[in-house]
């Protein structure tokens, strides 16, 4: 496993493994991995003949007063963790070598941007967007794989790929859950036993709108209120957003048809979760 720093390191990489005629898959992550990465790396594993992993906490899809100092990161247990997995090479680039300074390029989709956690987090895409479209200029896969937890960003991705061409597949991987159906997240590991608890209403409210769906139920607003209901009984949950949606448009549907997001984020004490559900009505 090659541990690589620097853009031009992860070039020559890049030059040598094509005039091989070597296929590459990428896993783009913020580091600080779990099974839901480790599931990524191993689909790319299976699909590709040399995988890369990028590790890059990117400061531009941190809004002011978010997490981006203390979000959690620990390349050496990453790094051990990719030898068993199947990567091939790490590219942990510097924010110095992604945005030296007078960096002033960004790439935005509009529109998709616009809900959910575009809503919320003003500017987080254009920060996604900008730094996925470096790090395929750098590492040229030909597919990369994303994690269907960040439903929101896997549908602007793949606008976004489509829009300006880039020449590459995305690949999307079921989220992974905990026993207990927590998604798994790196921010976790923020929690506190009780919050963990608390963290389970989430999945409990998907799944519960899941439920209402399969059975029949075709009112949004009323899924989305016996969610919101359940949600608020955990005093250590604030709701964030209850959505349902059409995919991959990211509209209101006038009525539950086809393929749909359900989608919530919750703040469990001051650590802001996501998790969705799509459901084929
Ligand atoms: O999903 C993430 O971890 C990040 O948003 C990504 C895609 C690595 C871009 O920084």
């Amino acid at each position: 496993m090659q541990l690589i720093h620097s853009i031009n390191e992860m070039r020559s990489l890049v030059r040598e493994l094509r005039s091989r005629g070597t296929t590459i898959g990428f896993v783009p992550t913020m580091g600080y991995w779990h099974e839901g990465h480790l599931a990524l790396m191993r689909e790319a594993k299976n699909k590709t003949g040399f995988v890369v992993a990028s590790i890059f906490v990117n400061p531009l899809q941190f809004g002011v007063g978010e997490d981006y100092e203390e979000y959690p990161r620990d390349l050496e247990r990453d790094t051990a963790l990719a030898e068993k997995s199947g990567v091939d090479a790490v590219f942990a680039p510097s924010v110095k070598e992604m945005y030296p300074q007078a960096y002033s390029t960004f790439v935005e989709v509009e529109k998709l941007t616009d809900k959910l956690c575009g809503k919320s987090r003003p500017g987080h895409f254009r920060g996604v967007t900008t730094v996925v479209t470096k790090l395929f200029n750098i590492v040229q896969p030909d597919i990369a794989f994303f994690g269907q937890k960040d439903a929101q960003q896997v549908i602007v991705l793949q606008k976004m790929v489509t829009d300006l061409n880039m020449n590459l597949k995305i690949e999307i991987v079921p989220t992974v859950r905990e026993p207990d159906g927590l998604a798994m997240s790196s921010r976790n590991s923020y929690l506190s036993p009780e919050e963990r608890k608390a963290a389970l209403v989430l999945y409990h409210s998907l799944s519960a709108a899941k439920k209402m769906i399969d059975s029949g139920e075709r009112n949004i607003e009323a899924i989305k209120e016996e969610m919101r209901l359940l949600i608020n009984r955990e005093p250590l949950a604030r709701i964030d957003y209850v959505e349902i949606l059409s995919v991959p448009d990211l509209e209101e549907p006038e009525s539950l048809k086809g393929k749909t997001l359900i989608a919530v984020a919750v703040f469990i004490g001051r650590t802001r979760l996501i998790d969705n559900m799509v459901v084929e009505v």
